[in-house]
């Protein structure tokens, strides 16, 4: 009776080993979808593309984008936390998705913690404090002075409550006493083309997003939200060194479906750590004015470490500051 179930034991086990090698071996034999749950040609949707390519190559499939935006990301990423944990379907979310928007919605159908794999942080980047082009103000406290004399009047434009440019954002508001008209949008993209086109009057968001339109002069900055100036933006300013204390930075990580096979996740993890390590990619992450993560930050371990204290510090300080700006 004793050697039935030594028996029965090991065939289970066979199997299972078996069952690993094959995920292994075989994954991917088909192209993998990554919802990028904000709008086409923001941050999240650069970076998504950036560390995709480089992955196709890696993995001998295709990562196909799909951008699902929608409530500050968290349409997007509900989908990706019920979809199939086969490794086919992954996302690309960022600090607002995986960390933020449990503290402003009750009912969200996720937990960053427990519905996702994680599979790695893509990379960190400050946020800029930025304003439509013919603002007048010369400096920080100049404009922050326009903007407490004028808060009510003014429009600010972000990605969705939840999404980082509004935890930003709120922050921003909340330390200054500041209650703009608050304009949400399916992400920063079309946020950043309306503050070109002068429609809202000013965002905090992503280096990554605004450096283009910076360089170009189609909009106007005041500070990077960061302990350090950026290399590709010399002439800017931290905001330390404008005088006022306030420091952002954002970040994007890929996860894949709660139950998603180990070996699958250490796949996507190790491909993911190719891409962050390719010349290329480290070459356009400083003209964005973007870090990869390095050492112990990268891959599984790295990621959860991240999500775990961002919740931690970012839940009580959002809902106070949300409450403050209402
Ligand atoms: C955000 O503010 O969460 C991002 O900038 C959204 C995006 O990637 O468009």
């Amino acid at each position: 009776m004793r050697s039935k179930v030594l028996m029965a034991v090991l065939a289970i086990l066979v199997a299972a080993a078996a069952q690993s090698a094959v995920a292994q071996t075989a994954y991917p034999n088909r192209s993998i979808t990554v919802i990028v749950p904000f709008a086409a040609g923001g941050p999240t949707d650069v970076v998504a593309r950036l560390v995709g390519e480089h992955m196709t190559r890696t993995l001998g499939q295709q990562l196909v984008i799909e951008n699902v935006g929608g409530a500050g990301g968290t349409t997007g990423m509900t989908r990706v936390a019920q979809a199939a944990p086969d490794g086919y379907t992954i996302a690309v979310g960022n600090m607002g998705t995986q960390s933020a928007a449990p503290a402003l919605y009750p009912n969200l159908k996720y937990d960053p913690l427990t519905s996702f794999e994680q599979v790695g942080i893509c990379n960190f980047t400050p946020q800029a404090i930025v304003a439509k082009k013919d603002t007048a103000a010369t400096d920080l406290k100049d404009f922050l002075d326009y903007l407490k004399a004028n808060s009510t009047k003014l429009s600010y434009g972000h990605a969705g409550v939840g999404s980082i440019s509004h935890v930003s954002g709120t922050l921003f508001n909340a330390q200054f006493g500041l209650k703009p008209a608050l304009v949400a949008y399916r992400g920063t993209n079309p946020a950043l083309n309306d503050l070109v086109g002068g429609q809202i009057d000013y965002m905090v968001d992503q280096s990554l997003n605004v450096i283009p339109q910076i360089k170009g002069g189609t909009i106007k900055v005041y500070a990077i939200a960061a302990p350090a100036r950026l290399e590709s933006l010399p002439d800017v300013p931290t905001t330390k060194e404008a005088g006022v204390d306030f420091i952002f930075s954002a970040w994007n990580a890929m996860v894949a479906p709660k139950g998603t096979p180990k070996e699958i996740v250490d796949k996507l993890a190790d491909a993911l750590g190719k891409a962050l390590d390719d010349p290329t990619t480290k070459e356009r992450y400083v003209e964005l004015g973007s870090t990869a993560p390095q050492g112990a930050d990268r891959g599984p371990a790295g990621l959860q470490k991240l999500v775990e204290s961002e919740m931690a510090r970012i839940t009580p300080v959002l809902k106070e500051a949300a409450a403050a700006t209402k």
